[in-house]
């Protein structure tokens, strides 16, 4: 036994590192040859460039080159490099996870960001976006159309990320998630070769990538995107000091269950940030609606029951969809996490205790540290969403059509230094154990449902989604991935 473990051991410290190192010199390299004037290396400002990530997690990582292919040819020549010299990589879109998964300090990183057509069909009815897109520029596209898609609420986020991991959008209500409206996808393979999915040809590839993100599956080269008629989308955003916090959350919470599944258009988000100064949990609720009434005086009547309470401060405007692309810019900067989970919608006193038990967490484990901020992110997901994940097939986030609606409650917390990154993810991770026990207690938990793109590193995405999809997936992955390149050299995200 011992022998054995040490040998182990010893090819884990000595050998596997200076073994990659060759690997990745050798992959540099001979991308080079194949994709000339697209590879770059470090200390060249293309390299700064391309390393460029939100989050200071990933952005500190020093690959040891970028290739930045045109086209899916382009893809595929550079993944048969990397599968024949066995090196590390990765892939970047937006690069908008905040844990390193889009970048890789050994290793080598495919920028897809010079992938970036957009075209819409000649009916209008699907705009086919290249994966190293933003949301603002398929927007900007679109607008002078009078259209839109199932899309992010932020215009930096990478197409890729959002859509592969499933993506919460404002017009989520009436059409689900951005993978729910993917009409096709043209894919690179692990052995290079490229395919397109859709509902008839390679219908379970097609499955797996609607929610089951893109790093077992393939490399994604083109997204064919359902598009409809929109004009400018209205948004209010209120302040709501800690004394009416209580009321606050009950009528967010009631709105989740009675009044969302009647008005399809309609999308609130709530924030609950933990401030002392103020003397307790402060409330931040945005509300957002694809059709602006007529008054700006006036509010749909979805979001009335908001109106009742005391605002401490409020805004409002009807805006273009580019233009409210940047109305909540998170910049980058400093490190990021986020711990995702959920409860079923409908019971407001679960959500007032989850509330106030992440204020004394807060309190308890952060008072001493003044630039962390650590607030609560709560968005409803109403059964008219929940009912559109059974389009085309059905998606792979493993929640049912028919599972009543619930609420993500997501903790996201940005710090400074990595000697702290260890202790984010212990209390974290507490936090999220604490806001489930609450919502069992209260009967208020159903699945639990981790949102992979609001996920941290260490929680069981796939394993939430019950044997069924796991099973699945694992199958698709080994269909178009029989040798494991993917699973064993694509590093980072989530493996099935
Ligand atoms: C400020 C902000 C706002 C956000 N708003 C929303 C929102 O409104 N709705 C929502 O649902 N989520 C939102 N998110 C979360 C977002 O969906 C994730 O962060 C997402 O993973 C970002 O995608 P990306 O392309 O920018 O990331 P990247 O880090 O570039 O990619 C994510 C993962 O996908 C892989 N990948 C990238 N491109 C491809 C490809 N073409 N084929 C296969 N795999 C690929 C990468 O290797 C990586 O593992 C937001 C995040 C931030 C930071
Ligand atoms: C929207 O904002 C305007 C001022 O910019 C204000 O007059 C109006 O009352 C606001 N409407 C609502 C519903 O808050
Ligand atoms: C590439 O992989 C796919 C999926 O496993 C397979 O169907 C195809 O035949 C392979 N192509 C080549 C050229 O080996």
């Amino acid at each position: 036994m011992l022998p054995n473990l040490s040998l182990t051991l010893l090819a884990g410290v000595l050998i596997t590192p200076s073994l990659a190192n060759i690997q990745v010199a050798a992959a540099c390299v001979g991308l080079a040859l194949v994709l000339p004037g697209k590879v770059f290396f470090p200390n060249t400002t293309p390299y700064n460039e391309h390393n460029s990530y939100w989050s200071a997690r990933q952005d500190e990582l020093t690959p040891n080159c970028f290739v930045a292919p045109h086209s899916a040819s382009d893809v595929s020549k550079a993944l048969k490099v990397l599968r024949d010299t066995k090196a590390p990589f990765t892939v970047k879109s937006g690069g908008h996870v905040p844990f390193p998964s889009s970048n890789v300090d050994t290793g080598v990183v495919i920028d897809l960001s010079e992938i970036n057509g957009l075209t819409l069909s000649a009916d209008k009815t699907v705009v086919s976006v290249g994966p190293g897109n933003r949301w603002t520029a398929v927007a900007e596209y679109l607008l002078p159309e009078g259209l839109a898609v199932v899309g992010g609420r932020v215009g930096d986020i990478g197409v890729s990320g959002l859509t592969l991991g499933g993506g919460i959008s404002w017009f989520s209500g009436r059409y689900g998630w951005a993978c729910d409206n993917v009409r096709e996808y043209e894919v690179v393979l692990a052995n290079g070769s490229i395919v397109v999915a859709n509902v008839g040809t390679n219908p379970d590839l097609y499955k797996a990538l609607r929610g089951g993100g893109g790093p077992n599956f393939g490399i994604v080269t083109r997204f064919d995107l359902e598009t409809f008629e929109q004009g400018n989308i209205w948004y209010k955003e209120s302040l709501h000091a800690p004394t009416e916090a209580n009321e606050a959350i009950e009528v967010f919470s009631d709105l989740a269950v009675d009044g969302l599944n009647d008005d399809d258009l309609a999308h609130p988000v709530m924030f609950a940030a933990y401030q002392p100064a103020l003397g307790g949990n402060v409330i931040q609720i945005f509300r957002w609606h694809a059709t602006p009434p007529a008054d700006l005086n006036t509010v749909p009547a979805v979001f009335e029951p908001l109106e009742a309470i005391p605002a401490i401060s409020e805004k409002n405007a009807s805006l273009t969809v580019p233009d409210m692309l940047n109305v909540y810019v998170d910049a980058a900067g400093l490190r990021k996490g986020w711990w995702d989970t959920s409860i079923r919608a409908g019971n407001a006193a679960a959500l007032q205790d989850i509330i106030a038990n992440y204020g004394v967490w807060a309190a308890a484990n952060l008072a001493d540290k003044p630039d962390v901020v650590a607030v609560l992110l709560i968005i409803p997901i109403p059964t008219s969403t929940i009912a559109q994940f059974g389009k085309n097939g059905g998606n792979s986030l493993g929640v049912d059509p028919n599972t009543p609606a619930q609420i993500k409650i997501n903790t996201y917390i940005t710090w400074g230094s990595a000697s702290q990154d260890s202790y984010m993810n212990d209390i974290a991770t507490q936090l999220v154990g604490q806001t489930e026990q609450i919502a069992k207690d209260a009967n208020a938990f159903d699945d639990g449902f981790i949102y992979m793109n609001y996920a941290e590193r260490t929680q069981d995405v796939y394993g939430r989604r019950g044997p069924d999809i796991i099973a699945e997936l694992k199958a698709t992955a080994k269909k178009f991935d029989p040798k494991d390149v993917l699973k064993n050299q694509w590093k980072g995200y989530f493996k099935v």
